[in-house]
């Protein structure tokens, strides 16, 4: 039987902010959804084992039967998405920092790019750099992994992220920063929470980048290009984890479905 899924691969939980937005662009396609979480974060492991992890789950991924895999994740994209294209003969599309699309956006003032400390280290992310017009106006925010595992766990009560925000963004109060570009998928499930800091704290509000919208925009083209949209179905989401399922898929069903995170 011809693969009808897309797989939708993250460490964790973070790819649901792609998800989300996959569900609207393509609301007749149906997803499988593996979230790593048993061995999140990854941004704080070496490139060779983001790799092993990232292959062994996405090999559990493609076994599923898959039409196109979304690597919806910044840091395994940045360490194995030629490998992942190499191994798997369909479609593979991952996720970048918006970082060209932010600059070629806002006229002035400071971008910060917020990712994992694995982000901003690994030589493909450094290639991404090399072409912006003016490197010095986005500067990289290697975040703590509290935020992945916060988010992990299921904490968004109002104030939760204060610290931590407080630890990586304090240094820009009253400066002018135009934009924040959301470099790992699990951000855009506290935007809110890094907004509200800005909005305080900042000279002016910063406009949000994510590239998790431009990567269901590049999966909706190669679907098309490759004859592969559904044209019928209602879609549908099933979700794999490498945890616990009794503990993970009631988080993920939430993150999925709560309008808090629109
Ligand atoms: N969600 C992931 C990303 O986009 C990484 C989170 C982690 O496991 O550290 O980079």
């Amino acid at each position: 039987m011809t693969p009808t899924a897309i797989g939708v691969f993250d460490s964790g939980f973070g790819g649901v902010s792609v998800l989300r937005y996959a569900q609207k662009q393509l609301p007749k396609e149906s997803f499988i959804y593996y979230g790593d979480n048993l061995n999140a974060p990854y941004g704080c492991r070496s490139e060779d084992e983001i790799r092993s992890l990232t292959l062994t789950a996405c090999r559990s991924l493609y076994k599923r039967g898959l039409k196109a895999l979304l690597v919806a994740c910044n840091t395994a994209t940045a360490a194995s998405i030629n490998l992942l294209k190499e191994e798997f003969p369909i479609p593979v599309i991952g996720t970048e920092p918006d970082i060209l699309n932010a600059e070629a956006d806002l006229a002035d003032g400071m971008i910060l790019m917020m990712s994992t400390e694995a982000t901003t280290r690994l030589p493909r992310y450094l290639k991404l750099r090399e072409k912006l017009i003016d490197p010095a106006r986005v500067v990289d925010i290697p975040c703590p992994v509290g935020f992945v595992l916060k988010i992990e766990s299921g904490v968004f009560a109002k104030g939760s992220y204060d610290e931590l925000l407080e630890q990586v963004l304090g240094g820009f109060k009253e400066k002018l920063i135009s934009g924040i570009v959301l470099g790992c998928t699990h951000y855009p499930l506290i935007q809110t929470h890094i907004s509200e800091y800005a909005v305080k704290h900042f000279k002016t509000a910063p406009k949000f980048y994510d590239g998790g919208k431009t990567a269901v925009r590049n999966l909706q083209m190669l679907l098309a290009q490759n004859n592969l949209l559904n044209s019928t179905g209602n879609g549908s989401v099933e979700f794999m984890t490498s945890g616990n399922m009794e503990v993970y898929q009631p988080l993920f069903r939430m993150l999925l479905a709560s309008p808090e995170f629109d």
